[in-house]
């Protein structure tokens, strides 16, 4: 059968994959992605920690290379991500914590315009924010995670940075990327709230806010609640909003040692995840975080690797680049839709 992008594409959604910018050098890794993948995000290229590494400095070559690969191959590109309390360079934490407001809205202008500016009109959509919602019990009451961002600019700097990307490159959508907000913990339906009526206020305020992604990191420890995952998305859809899928993969920790009971276990995963995904008109593309087992960030995860330490079965082509059930379940849920 053809690619996933292909697959995809025919049902109108894009296909796509993170692609880490140090495995393009593998000719059998460009040779899979191209063949797969309709657009691509780099997982660390496009970071402050990576742009911006050195203070005075900005390192758009890595970037570059991967945007370059994407034009080659007829793929559009993403980006991931402006704001994020993780992938800060060592010098940037110190810097907020002394900044005043101001001196921290300035900052963030540079960084924007430095990022934005460089790959203005070659980025369909930025990851704007990335994870801004505490984890579990929500201590204060606008759920917002403690990060140096919201110490040094207050709550106002999500909506700041949203505006600051529509000032830099107007072109690229501005995008909510968060965690934990697909699968059953006993806390999801407050968190599920706290999304809607902080995307509503964004709305109401003119922040020019477009998308929102669901990284989807589905675990194989939780369940997957059809019916509220399908009412969240259409919740979401109904305030204008358009949905990405932006970082979707499978741990299999929960599963048998063996290879069949782990693809049978992600598969059913990935069939009860894509099946309401790909029926939700507002969803644009799924791109998967990686494509091929070697690559997951999952086996490095204290809290998302096996107990038994076994790589995982996590994406849809395996350590080969051959196409594993999960493949076809991808493939086959694009069909269906
Ligand atoms: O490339 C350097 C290498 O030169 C150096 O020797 C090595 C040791 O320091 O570090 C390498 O950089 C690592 C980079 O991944 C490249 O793979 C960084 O240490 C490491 O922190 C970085 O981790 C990335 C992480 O985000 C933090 O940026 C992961 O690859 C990436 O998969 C992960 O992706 C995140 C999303 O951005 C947000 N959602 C969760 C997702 C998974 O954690």
């Amino acid at each position: 059968p053809d690619s996933l992008q292909a697959a995809a594409a025919r049902t109108g959604l894009t296909y796509g994959a993170e692609v880490p910018d140090y495995r393009l050098d593998l000719p059998a890794y460009r040779r899979a992605v191209a063949r797969e993948c309709g657009m691509l995000v780099c997982g660390t290229a496009m970071k402050m920690v990576v742009v911006l590494a050195k203070p005075g400095l900005e390192d758009f070559g890595p970037g570059d290379a991967t945007m370059r690969f994407a034009r080659a191959n007829g793929q559009r590109m993403r980006g991931h991500t402006l704001v994020w309390h993780d992938a800060l360079p060592d010098w940037v934490q110190p810097l907020l914590a002394r900044s005043s407001p101001a001196q921290a809205e300035a900052f963030l202008r540079r960084w924007i315009g430095a990022a934005a500016g460089h790959w203005r009109g070659q980025i369909e959509s930025w990851d704007v924010v990335n994870e801004v919602l505490a984890i579990g019990e929500v201590r204060r009451p606008d759920g917002l995670r403690e990060t140096p961002w919201l110490a040094a600019l207050g709550p106002g700097y999500i909506d700041l940075a949203f505006h600051i990307l529509h000032e830099v490159d107007p072109a690229a959508a501005g995008t909510w990327n968060e965690d934990a907000v697909e699968q059953d913990v006993p806390w999801m339906e407050a968190r599920r709230t706290l999304v809607l009526r902080r995307l509503e206020g964004m709305l109401a305020r003119g922040v020019p806010i477009r998308r929102f992604g669901l990284q989807s990191h589905l675990t194989s420890t939780l369940p997957i609640d059809q019916e509220r995952l399908r009412r969240f998305l259409a919740e979401i859809g109904g305030l204008g909003l358009a949905i990405e899928i932006t970082e979707l993969d499978f741990d299999d920790r929960a599963f048998p040692a063996d290879i069949a009971a782990r693809d049978r276990g992600v598969t059913d995963m990935a069939r009860r995840y894509l099946d309401v995904v790909c029926a939700e008109k507002a969803v644009l593309n799924v791109m998967t975080w990686d494509i091929y087992d070697p690559d997951t960030w999952l086996n490095d995860h204290p809290n998302r690797k096996r107990p038994d330490g076994l790589p995982q079965r996590a994406l849809p082509l395996d350590a080969d680049f051959a196409r594993k059930p999960l493949w076809h379940t991808f493939h086959k849920a694009f069909r269906d839709a």
